[in-house]
């Protein structure tokens, strides 16, 4: 089955503003057109709006890295999805791991986001993972199906075309320390078989699980020629065009 394929940046909190327009003038002059392939990357907010109408007339589709779930109210730094919408987001990034791990998301708070992003239309991109004592501790399993559960409690099947998920082992996030193309297949698949028990074969073979964690130029070749690694969620790499462009526009 040909499922979509998405390719991710994650700008966390790094560019000022110039920097962030440079860049995005650098990538949308570069990307080459591949069928099938989405291209994505997640704006601090303060540069959501521009960014995203710069990215119009681009191959590039912006997302948020981060929402509170309530559409206002007295919640003081927060914003909300009607805000992520309305500056022209089409993804929100949800439960990244430092989201979880330094702000103390916990899986409830991310499933009440993946619920007000859909109210909202925005393509929920659900990261989960394993701390690398959970790995040595043979619990990779065991968090995958925590997360994964916890993240789509209640959400209907219907609901299941505008999500994807971002499996990032969390000793692999900007350590510089890949996940071999195996590992990060192993887990793939075993997402794939939470996400069957829950929905249904058609749904756990069409849904886009991407893979995260140090992510290079060097080693985006290796990761993507796995059957069940249908794009990748790239930080560090994805903020300066010479190591963000050669990931995207890898050879299929
Ligand atoms: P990294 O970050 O590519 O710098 O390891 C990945 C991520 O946090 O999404």
């Amino acid at each position: 089955m040909k499922r979509r394929e998405i390719f991710a940046g994650n700008w966390k909190m790094y560019k000022t503003y110039q920097d962030a327009v440079d860049l995005v003038k650098g990538l949308s002059a570069g990307v080459k057109k591949t069928d099938g392939r989405e291209y994505a990357i997640f704006i601090p907010a303060p540069y959501l709006r521009d960014i995203s109408s710069l990215c119009a007339d681009t191959l590039f589709v912006t997302g948020a890295q981060n929402m509170y779930f309530e559409n206002q109210g007295a919640f003081t730094g927060e914003i909300s999805p009607l805000m992520v919408r309305d500056c022209g987001a089409a993804f929100i990034l949800i439960g990244h791991s430092e989201r979880r791990h330094i702000f103390h998301e916990t899986d409830e708070d991310v499933n009440k986001k993946v619920r007000a992003a859909l109210t909202h239309r925005l393509q929920p991109m659900i990261c989960v993972g394993e701390l690398l004592n959970e790995r040595e501790n043979n619990e990779t399993l065991q968090v995958l199906e925590r997360q994964v559960k916890g993240a789509l409690l209640n959400i209907e099947k219907s609901d299941m075309a505008k999500i994807s998920i971002a499996y990032e082992p969390v000793w692999a996030i900007g350590t510089g320390k890949v996940a071999t193309p195996e590992i990060a297949e192993e887990a793939h698949i075993s997402i794939r078989n939470i996400i069957k028990g829950l929905y249904g074969s058609d749904i756990s073979e069409s849904i886009p699980v991407l893979y995260g964690g140090s992510v290079k130029p060097d080693n985006i070749a290796g990761l993507y020629k796995m059957n069940n690694i249908d794009g990748v969620l790239v930080g560090g790499a994805s903020l300066e065009t010479k190591d963000f462009l050669p990931i995207v526009n890898v050879k299929n």
